[in-house]
């Protein structure tokens, strides 16, 4: 199997992989990397797919792309640390993929949007604690609008769409996600520095918008303060900050905030 041009072999030594599985089309590749997990498989091991036909989203959503249109890849990160943070990989992850796109910025935990346009790209963080990570990303590539479902239109974009429908070079977008996931690598799940807080606070969509959060059995509504060095969003509810580690967020009300209108 070739992707763009090249077999795995040769994707490997250009990516400095552990290994590299291609498919044509494949249930999920972050069902592929989660079985070689527990095969053994080496750190870094990569798996890419032209299509998927159980692509997997947060919350057990579905995720669609056409053949060919969008980057589909999972990567396997084994963990040895013993002072985990683990909240910390999914944001890492995400201002990764940011920023291998222009414009592209953070809605916490690790959506990846380009305001005024939508969602261009999600990240799937699944894995077994203290042992290993498996990191499922889709950045939506070459897709027109008329290519999502209908209750996404307006709310996704791709590189391109978003971009004035420029040509985007599949292989060259992933070779550096790739590379920007490399050197984030060894502090994966430590807590974020305080260089990465500030890169963060400038590509956070939510910071200082109010914010609606789906916890269990709760509706948290305040001011969006940021994300702490564990990875948890701050909000601030009159006065008192909460701590967000897991969660669906949406702003409150687009209509209310035009300026924040169609981020996602
Ligand atoms: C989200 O809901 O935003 C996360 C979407 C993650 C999709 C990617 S595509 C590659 C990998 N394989 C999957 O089945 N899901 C992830």
């Amino acid at each position: 199997m070739h992707w763009e041009g090249r077999d795995a072999q040769q994707w490997q030594r250009i990516w400095n992989a552990g290994a590299v599985h291609l498919f044509e089309s494949v249930g999920s590749t972050s069902d592929v990397i989660a079985s070689l997990a527990e095969q053994g498989a080496p750190h870094f091991t990569v798996a890419v797919a032209d299509e998927q036909t159980r692509g997997r989203g947060r919350g057990g959503s579905v995720w669609t792309a056409r053949p060919g249109s969008a980057l589909l890849f999972s990567v396997l990160f084994r963990i040895d640390k013993q002072d985990a943070v683990p909240g910390a990989a999914p944001i890492r992850i995400g201002v990764a993929v940011a920023s291998a796109i222009e414009d592209a910025r953070i809605k916490w935990p690790n959506d990846v949007v380009i305001p005024g346009h939508g969602k261009v790209a999600g990240i799937l963080c699944e894995g077994t604690f203290g042992s290993h990570i498996v990191a499922g990303i889709g950045i939506n590539v070459r897709q027109q609008q008329r290519d999502f479902p209908a209750e996404l239109r307006g709310r996704a974009c791709s590189v391109s769409s978003a971009h004035g429908g420029r040509d985007v070079d599949r292989a060259e977008m992933l070779g550096v996600v790739l590379q920007r996931l490399k050197e984030i690598d060894e502090r994966l799940v430590l807590p974020l520095d305080r260089a990465e807080l500030e890169a963060l606070a400038r590509l956070d969509v939510l910071r200082g918008n109010v914010v609606v959060c789906d916890v269990p059995n709760e509706k948290i509504t305040g001011v969006a303060t940021g994300i702490a060095e564990d990875g948890a969003l701050l909000i601030d509810q009159e006065g008192s900050i909460r701590r967000i580690y897991n969660g669906t967020v949406r702003l409150a009300a687009d209509a209310a905030y035009p300026g924040t209108a169609r981020l996602l």
